[in-house]
């Protein structure tokens, strides 16, 4: 049968060899792109993680690391090494520019010729990954090939949205586009490994690494992660373009207590088994090589030492075949943790606990041989270890093609159908916040060309290097299209004024006055404000307070204070919290970090080119005090909406609302929608049979349906979602959990049905015994275009 899709050579390439299971994968994986593309709403368009809590690991996946063709080929090298070359490969160090602190090691190449390093990183050259690569492969005794890593987060020299960006646009085929293109440019200069995706779930906006993950759900966040992990890793890891995925951090850093990078981690295990691990699972079935241990310590005990997570669950209960690779110098912070007095202590907890490989601490290489030769540390673990190293290396090809073509590096990067996914992801990466009405009684957005003078000001409006994110690999500012170089292209220099008015962190007085001048002599303004990607998003960038840095917010009072029309346009790696904005700002567009075609897509959606359709992944705080702020909370005996109780003695703030400014999953459009009520297809299930039937993935236990009308005067997406609530269960529920979504494109005034097909794991929790089941309950089900509408509809589940 043929390949439905429109484009299917970039996102994995047509090769006549793949078979079987590769190419049922890539048809279901074209099938996507077509539907979305044309949402019919069949079942298969729905965005379903591969998995969801406990059981099994269900694939066998040819050409990844679990295909059986490898075992014999690192048997085969195993039984060659001693144990001074075993250890070496479980041996990374960074050889570039430093992304943590150093160890002041610099002598690799004489390591690499004596087999004691298995991967370097942070290189980003061709000719120096290939001349590291000559060290080991024609010196070293055994010649095993080197892996190099580099953290490619969301795109290599093409960078796009940062990730909470990416997961904005609800889209994993876009995502798996973007991954795929990352993966073609960085293989292009030897890279083989990318520390992505980041699929810590986020529930506090202090915690500058919300910038680099999915948000704040762990339905959501498993579909980005597998749509991640397969754009990386290809059909096949031996292509030479396709690059192996190390999912991170392993696990629950994102719970760092009061959303301080790097803190302590608190988690029972039903939230841990429901909310944290779930993305994870879904990377693993969906095959990534390696999964990274994080630096927090989990329930006392540092998750680079934790042998519940990395061996039970991790080894045992999901079969996991990869790599887990330390994160940096974690091993060694075993010590500052306290549950380790000595480096060599710290090594064998950290070994024995199941992290195969030390990321720049040096501690295996300094003291795993001896721990082995006092007998402190089986040599049979050491074997395992180095297989699970072996089996990621020969499946990536390694050993076959040890060096890349640095002839075609320049050509592989920044190609055209490379860009125009970069500004479809940005476009589709924007939330409108707010769009009130303007002038003319009709809501600002979108702006006419003829809407006169423009005064395009504020720190973020001719910003190129900022658009790169946090992590921006090898972007370049020049690559990037700045928001005052397209709004120029687009209106033509007369029509656009421009002013810095403020610094990012400080201005001057100078700098407001001409700001200021400079909106008096416009029809309308732009305002560009928000964080500096580097410095305050990402990792340590934990912030305390969550308005907008330095003067901008008395420069957005001032502006405003004009009376001319204002638009805010957001630049930041998490929600801010800007009451007064919201209140006083006639339109507010939330646009993350967006990538090299920041500008183009600006500007698109600004003057309706593009309508917005993305979604709030986290849910926007009113004020600091109510972080950590999650819309799938847990219920409480004193629920502050309750009917007809005391007022006083319920969950709540005196100072504060409990709801957030913007709910999870929240976005305006330029149209609107309207939603018939929740259909579901029985009243009673049982429980008996959706116990019968979980992690068979084939069966349907309820649809869900529900119209969804366009009845506005533009063609618009909306980005349907499907909650369910559980009630009378044995451990407390979230008063709501997403369990499906899709997106889909509406003419003005077309009515489509949307229809879910929920499999008996979408009610599964993790109950009082410790065991993943469906327990009788009562079930509300919403069919709704956020977190906090809907009509609901009621069923059963009984014993
Ligand atoms: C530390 C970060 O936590 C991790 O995400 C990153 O991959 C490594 N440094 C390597 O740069």
């Amino acid at each position: 049968m043929a390949c439905p899709c429109l484009n299917c050579s970039l996102i994995s390439p047509f090769r006549p060899a793949v078979r079987g299971v590769n190419a049922a994968r890539k048809f279901l994986s074209c099938l996507l792109l077509v539907f979305a593309v044309f949402p019919i709403a069949p079942a298969q368009a729905q965005a379903r993680p591969a998995a969801s809590l406990q059981g099994p690991s269900p694939t066998v996946i040819q050409g990844g690391i679990a295909d059986p063709s490898l075992g014999p080929k690192v048997e085969a090298l195993l039984r060659k090494m001693t144990l001074e070359e075993k250890v070496g490969q479980l041996v990374q160090y960074s050889a570039g520019q430093a992304t943590g602190p150093g160890t002041g090691r610099t002598d690799y190449k004489d390591m690499i010729g004596k087999g004691q390093i298995g991967a370097l990183f942070n290189i980003t050259k061709a000719r120096d990954s290939n001349a590291f690569q000559r060290i080991a492969v024609e010196q070293s005794r055994l010649r095993v090939p080197l892996l190099f890593g580099l953290d490619v987060i969301h795109g290599f020299r093409t960078e796009f949205p940062i990730p909470l960006g990416l997961a904005s646009t609800w889209n994993p085929v876009l995502v798996e586009k973007a991954a795929r293109v990352a993966a073609r440019e960085a293989s292009a200069t030897g890279i083989r490994w990318t520390f992505s995706p980041m699929v810590d779930i986020a529930r506090d906006a202090r915690w500058g690494r919300m910038a680099e993950g999915a948000g704040e759900d762990p339905f959501l966040g498993s579909a980005m992660a597998v749509a991640y992990v397969r754009g990386y890793q290809g059909s096949r890891l031996d292509a030479p373009d396709s690059i192996a995925a190390c999912v991170k951090h392993y696990v629950g850093y994102g719970a760092a207590e009061g959303g301080r990078d790097y803190n302590t981690t608190e988690i029972s295990e039903p939230t841990l088994r429901q909310i944290y691990l779930p993305p994870f699972r879904s990377a693993v079935d969906a095959g990534t090589a390696s999964i990274m241990s994080g630096f927090n310590a989990l329930n006392g005990i540092p998750a680079s030492a934790n042998a519940f997570t990395l061996k039970q669950i991790l080894r045992k209960e999901w079969g996991f075949q990869g790599i887990v690779d330390s994160d940096w110098t974690s091993v060694a912070e075993l010590i500052p943790h306290g549950i380790a007095n000595d480096g060599a202590t710290a090594a064998r907890r950290a070994f024995l606990a199941g992290v195969d490989m030390d990321m720049v601490s040096s501690l295996y290489h300094d003291h795993l041989a001896h721990l082995v030769q006092t007998g402190q540390v089986p040599e049979a673990a050491v074997d395992q270890a180095v297989r699970n190293v072996l089996r990621v290396k020969f499946a990536l090809g390694l050993f076959e093609h040890p060096y890349v073509d640095e002839t075609k590096e320049d050509a592989a990067m920044l190609r055209p159908d490379y860009l125009q996914i970069a500004r479809d992801a940005a476009e589709q990466s924007f939330v409108l916040l707010k769009n009130s009405a303007g002038p003319g009684g009709a809501p600002l957005l979108p702006l006419s060309k003829t809407v006169g003078k423009v005064a395009l000001i504020g720190p973020l409006a001719n910003d190129s290097a900022n658009m790169l994110g946090c992590w921006g690999a090898l972007g370049r500012a020049e690559d990037v299209t700045s928001f005052q170089t397209a709004l120029l292209a687009y209106l033509g220099n007369e029509s656009v004024l421009s002013s810095k008015g403020t610094g990012i962190s400080e201005g001057s007085d100078q700098e407001m006055a001409d700001a200021i001048a400079t909106a008096q002599k416009s029809d309308l303004v732009i305002l560009a404000l928000g964080e500096n990607a580097p410095e305050m998003t990402g990792e340590a960038a934990s912030r305390s307070k969550l308005g907008l840095p330095g003067r901008q917010q008395e420069l957005l009072e001032k502006i405003v204070a004009t009376g001319k029309p204002v638009v805010l346009v957001l630049f930041s790696g998490r929600p801010l919290t800007l009451p007064w904005a919201f209140e006083n700002v006639q339109a507010v567009l939330a646009a993350w970090f967006p990538g090299v075609q920041a500008g183009p897509a600006l500007v698109r959606t600004l003057f309706g080119e593009s309508n917005p359709s993305g979604k709030l992944v986290v849910s926007w705080p009113r004020s600091v005090g109510q972080e950590p702020l999650y819309y799938n909370a847990l219920s409480t005996g004193r629920p502050a909406n309750q009917q007809n109780g005391d007022p006083k003695f319920v969950s709540r703030y005196l100072d504060e609302q409990n709801s957030p400014q913007f709910p999870f999953g929240y976005g305006l459009s330029y149209t609107s929608f309207r939603y018939g009520p929740t259909e579901i297809g029985s009243k009673q299930l049982k429980a008996a049979n959706l116990n019968a039937g979980l992690r068979t993935a084939k069966d349907v236990a309820l649809t869900v349906t529900a119209s969804v009308t366009n009845t506005g005067q533009r063609a618009g997406e909306e980005v349907v979602q499907l909650y369910i609530r559980l009630q009378g269960t044995s451990v407390v529920q979230p008063v709501r959990a997403l369990k499906g979504f899709e997106r889909m494109t509406l003419a003005p005034g077309e009515t489509k049905s949307v229809r879910f097909s929920l499999s008996p794991d979408a009610f599964a929790i993790w109950n009082d015994h410790n065991q993943l089941a469906v327990e009788p309950a009562r079930v509300t089900v919403w069919v709704s275009p956020d977190s906090a509408h809907g009509t609901p509809a009621d069923l059963e589940i009984v014993p």
